[in-house]
């Protein structure tokens, strides 16, 4: 083990025990000392879930890129492994960035971005690095690292912004689909190889994404089409809930090329969402899992100084709908976190009613509302006094938001308020209902509706305890509620 990363060991090893759990969620995973950011080799392998992370032992920012792992055999409890990687060879010195794994002759084929030491401009390169880990602990870099080098890129693609490598098997060879930085805007680039080790650019594989980068590229097969993820940087604010928006595109892969029409879609609406992965199950499901936060957005956890910054989503399951849609639905493993089931019928919704047996921080709830005599519907949620997070639904714009301006401490530097702290968009009514699905846990907030074409995360720090729910409407309401504690 290199001294680098038996140092970040120890360093989380002293630092866990410096966490202050208030804000931690419970269900979710989060880092357990320290900043994490996007997942990475997010993979099923000897029969475990693996999911790697960006990770910064150091500090709750961002800094040196490590990769922090955990395996898990049921998408609920995740088990804290070793740090699987430190900065600590000369190919990725100035970090580990993020990257995907390929499960090929029983091992573990992790290919990441690996930023080589500054240059003359006090900037690293951006290159694709491999590593192994065969035991589904320990990870092993390939000894001649980088695999694919700046010089690999075609004409006019930015060196220093070439990285999130997503490797495929695909048509008897390997695949690498990365971001790059072209001359115009941002770009996929598809590279090939025989044998893992030497690499030959086969074009670009898609560029109409918009904005200058398209980073963290996510490529599945779903509903017998591709998917194509990606994080747009630089994109038209006008169009969007935040200031890097994460869309996909879904069409037909022709000979490394993303064949797709129609604009990108946004795949999250709420504040917090980034560079998702995609892995396939041996029962066939496609699972995602996201960084909960957004670039532009502190976690207050890290402002507090509670020795932690960082959480994933819940895992999603991922299908197409007849119009060429992704829907996102939580993984079914996850009803195993359910206890004391609430049932509420016909609850007549106008003033505002506190649901005083829905309390609670760590929540799930299915709720079915009849709008017929309704303008406007509103849920809050993690509600002490004045402070709630709000869910609310306008029936004339067809409008469903989630706004965290009213709830504890603002996601930003020195806790200024944020600009726009609400996240929206249009959902349709299904014979005049509206059909949500949400989850609490803590610090985080997800929601789904529009049967999971429509899906908003959001972390939120209440400074309240009393993790109160309340209905209001704005005519009359009828609403069926289920609901659990997660445990
Ligand atoms: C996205 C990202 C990636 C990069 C990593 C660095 O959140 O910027 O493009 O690989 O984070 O931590």
């Amino acid at each position: 083990m290199s001294k680098e990363l038996e140092r970040a060991q120890q360093t989380l090893n002293e630092k866990r025990a410096q966490v202050n759990r208030r804000y931690k969620p419970v269900c979710h995973p989060s880092v357990p000392a320290g900043w994490l950011n996007d997942p990475n080799g997010f993979s099923y392998f000897q029969g475990k879930v693996h999911l790697f992370y960006q990770y910064h032992p150091y500090d709750s920012v961002w800094g040196p890129m490590h990769w922090g792992h955990w395996v898990s055999e049921d998408l609920v409890n995740w088990q804290e492994m070793p740090v699987a990687m430190a900065p600590d060879t000369n190919a990725d010195i100035g970090g580990c960035f993020s990257g995907s794994a390929l499960i090929e002759n029983d091992e573990m084929v992790l290919i990441y971005t690996g930023l080589s030491p500054k240059d003359e401009t006090d900037r690293h390169f951006q290159q694709q690095c491999m590593a192994v880990c065969r035991d589904g602990v320990h990870v092993e870099k390939y000894e001649h690292n980088p695999i694919i080098d700046r010089f690999a890129l075609p004409e006019g693609a930015d060196p220093y912004d070439f990285r999130d490598p997503k490797i495929q098997k695909k048509d008897g060879s390997y695949r690498v689909v990365t971001a790059s930085k072209g001359e115009k805007h941002g770009q996929l680039l598809a590279f090939r190889s025989d044998d893992l080790k030497n690499w030959k650019l086969s074009g670009v594989y898609a560029d109409q994404f918009g904005g200058f980068m398209a980073e963290c590229p996510e490529v599945f097969e779903v509903g017998g089409k591709t998917a194509v993820i990606v994080c747009v940087m630089g994109a038209d604010q006008t169009k969007y809930p935040c200031r890097q928006p994460v869309v996909y595109m879904v069409g037909d892969d022709v000979n490394d090329q993303l064949i797709s029409s129609g604009d990108p879609i946004v795949l999250d609406w709420g504040l917090d969402f980034y560079a998702p992965q995609v892995t396939r199950l041996p029962d066939g499901r496609q699972i995602m899992i996201g960084w909960a936060l957004s670039w532009g957005h502190v976690s207050p956890a890290h402002t507090l100084g509670h020795g932690w910054a960082g959480t994933m989503t819940l895992p999603r399951e991922m299908t197409l709908d007849a119009n060429g849609q992704l829907c996102q639905k939580p993984v079914e493993e996850w009803k195993k976190l359910r206890r004391d089931e609430v049932c509420l019928e016909n609850v007549k919704v106008g003033e505002e009613i506190i649901l005083s047996e829905l309390a609670g921080d760590k929540r799930e709830m299915v709720l079915d509302v009849d709008m017929t005599a309704a303008d406007s519907f509103t849920l809050k949620l993690l509600k002490t006094g004045d402070e709630a997070f709000v869910v609310s639904y306008d029936k004339a714009t067809g409008l469903l938001r989630t706004d965290r301006g009213q709830c504890g401490y603002p996601c930003t530097e020195n806790f200024v308020p944020e600009e726009k702290p609400y996240g929206e968009t249009v959902v349709p009514l299904v014979d005049g209902h509206l059909k949500l699905h949400v989850f609490v846990d803590v610090s985080i907030v997800e929601l789904f509706a529009d049967e999971g074409r429509k899906v908003f995360t959001s972390i939120v720090f209440p400074k309240g305890e009393d993790a109160g729910v309340s209905l209001s409407a704005q005519g009359e309401a009828c609403a069926a509620i289920t609901s659990w504690k997660l445990a």
